[in-house]
C-alpha cells in the first residue's frame, strides 16, 4: 500500500516513548537503580473513592439486562456535560450549555484529531517549545515548517515564555495555559490581545487547559471563556487525567461554542461544532459509560474537596524541586501555578545541539532522576529541561536530597 509520507519528517520516536526508552536502557544496565519519575506529567496519587465506586456501581449496572448500557451518545452522556456545564462553567459566571462539550477520551485524542477539520492549506501558529502532540498531528496531517504552512512562535527567556499575537495571518492559534511545558500561565490581558488577534484573523484558538486546576492566583485566568468575545474564536480541550488521576482511566472534554465559525475554501461559512459532531459521530463511539459514570462522581462536594488537596500536594511539590534548583543555581521557570518546572541556560549560553539530552543523562546517571529534555518540546528548547511535581513528597524530597549532593 501507497503509505503517508509525512511520517517521513516526523521524529523517530514520540518524545515521552523515547524518554521511557533511555530510562528502560539505563535500568537495563544498572539494575539495582532507584530511578525517581519526573519525566512524564503521570500522577501518583490514587482516585478518589467516590469516583472509584461509581466505576464499580457502573460496571455492576452493566451485568444487568435491567440497567445494561451498549452505544453511548458519541457526544457523551447527559449527565456528565450537565454537571460539567454547572460546576466548571455556569457557576463561575461562564455561559457554556452542554450541548456544546463534547466529552472524550482525553485532551491528547481531541488535540491531535482537530486537524480533522481544518482545511489542508490551513496555516497554524504553535508556541515553540510545545507539547509535542500539536506539532506532529499537524505534520501527519501535512503541514510542516519548511512548505510555511505550521508558524512557531519562539517563547523564550526574552518574552517570558509567552507567545504574542504574530503579524502574519493563521487560521489555527495553539495556546496552552497553564503551559506544558515551561509552566507559565497567561494573564488576562495576555488572552485578551490573543482573541482580539482571532477575531481580526477569523482564526480559531485551541485553548489547552489540561492544567487550569492548578491555578491559584485569583487574578489568572482558568477558562479562555473569562474574557469576552473568547465563544467566538476559541475552542477550550480540558482533561481529567492531571486534575484527578485519570491518566490511565481517560476521560476529558472539549468545548465547541455554537456560534464558532470557520470557512470552506469556496469562501462559505461553515459551523466549527457541527463539523466536529460529524467528526466525532463517524469516528468516535464516545468514552465508555462506566468512565464517565466515574467522571461525573468527581462533581460531587467531597471529590471537589479531595481534588483540591491533590493538587495542593503537587504544587507543594513543584516549589520544593523550584526552589532546590533555583538554589542549585539554575535558571527556573514555573513551579507557580503549575506542576511543571523548567531549567533554561543563562541568557548569553551558547546552547549545542543535544544539550538537552545531555542534561537528561547527567540528570538521570547523577541522581537517578528521569526528566524530559527541553529540545523534545521544540527548537527553542534546547538547552532546557523539564520536571514534574507529580511524584509523591516523599520521593521529591529524596530528589532534591539527590541534587543538592551531585554537581548538577
Ligand atoms: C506530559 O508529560 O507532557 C503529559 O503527561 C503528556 C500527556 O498528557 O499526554
Amino acid at each position: 500500500m501507497l503509505l503517508n509520507d509525512n511520517f517521513k519528517s516526523l521524529s523517530k520516536s514520540y518524545l515521552f516513548s523515547e524518554v521511557a526508552s533511555r530510562i528502560r536502557d539505563f535500568k537495563a544496565q544498572h539494575t539495582d537503580a532507584d530511578i525517581i519519575r519526573m519525566d512524564i506529567g503521570d500522577v501518583t496519587l490514587p482516585l478518589d473513592r467516590c469516583v472509584a465506586e461509581a466505576i464499580a456501581q457502573a460496571a455492576m449496572e452493566q451485568s444487568c439486562v435491567s440497567s445494561f448500557h451498549g452505544y453511548g451518545p458519541e457526544q457523551g452522556y447527559g449527565f456528565l456535560r450537565e454537571a460539567i456545564a454547572e460546576t466548571d462553567y455556569n457557576s463561575r459566571g461562564i455561559d457554556i450549555s452542554p450541548d456544546e462539550i463534547f466529552i472524550s477520551d482525553g485532551a491528547k485524542s481531541d488535540i491531535a484529531n482537530l486537524t480533522d477539520i481544518y482545511g489542508s492549506q490551513a496555516i497554524v501558529a504553535l508556541p515553540d517549545p510545545v507539547y509535542p502532540v500539536y506539532a506532529d498531528s499537524n505534520e501527519i496531517a501535512g503541514r510542516f515548517t519548511t512548505n510555511g504552512k505550521i508558524l512557531y512562535m519562539p517563547c523564550t527567556i526574552d518574552n517570558g515564555f509567552k507567545p504574542t499575537p504574530p503579524r502574519d495571518r493563521v487560521d489555527v492559534v495553539y495556546l496552552c495555559s497553564p503551559n506544558n511545558p515551561t509552566g507559565t500561565v497567561l494573564t488576562r490581558q495576555e488572552l485578551a490581545a490573543w482573541i482580539d488577534y482571532a477575531l481580526d484573523a477569523k482564526a480559531l484558538i485551541v485553548f489547552d487547559s489540561a492544567y487550569e486546576a492548578y491555578i491559584t492566583d485569583p487574578t489568572l485566568p482558568k477558562s479562555i471563556y473569562e474574557l469576552p468575545d473568547a465563544r467566538k474564536v476559541a475552542i477550550e480541550v480540558r482533561s481529567y487525567s492531571k486534575t484527578a488521576g485519570f491518566t490511565g482511566l481517560r476521560c476529558g472534554y472539549t468545548v465547541f461554542p455554537r456560534e464558532l465559525t470557520g470557512y470552506f475554501s469556496d469562501g462559505t461559512a461553515g459551523n466549527i461544532h457541527d463539523l466536529w459532531l460529524r467528526r466525532q459521530t463517524t469516528k468516535f463511539n464516545g468514552a465508555s459509560y462506566v468512565v464517565q459514570r466515574g467522571a461525573a462522581a468527581l462533581y460531587t462536594a467531597p471529590a471537589q474537596q479531595s481534588l483540591r488537596e491533590n493538587i495542593a500536594i503537587y504544587l507543594n511539590n513543584a516549589i520544593i524541586l523550584r526552589d532546590a534548583l533555583r538554589a542549585a543555581g539554575h535558571n527556573v521557570a514555573g513551579g507557580e501555578n503549575s506542576p511543571y518546572v523548567w531549567i533554561y541556560p543563562d541568557y548569553d549560553a551558547e546552547v549545542k545541539k543535544g544539550d538537552s539530552w545531555r542534561l537528561f543523562e547527567r540528570m538521570l546517571h547523577e541522581c537517578r532522576i528521569s526528566t524530559t529534555p527541553g529540545s523534545g518540546f521544540g527548537k527553542c528548547g534546547e538547552g532546557c529541561l523539564r520536571l514534574t511535581g507529580f511524584n509523591t513528597p516523599e520521593n521529591t524530597l529524596e530528589a532534591v536530597l539527590r541534587i543538592k549532593k551531585s554537581t548538577f
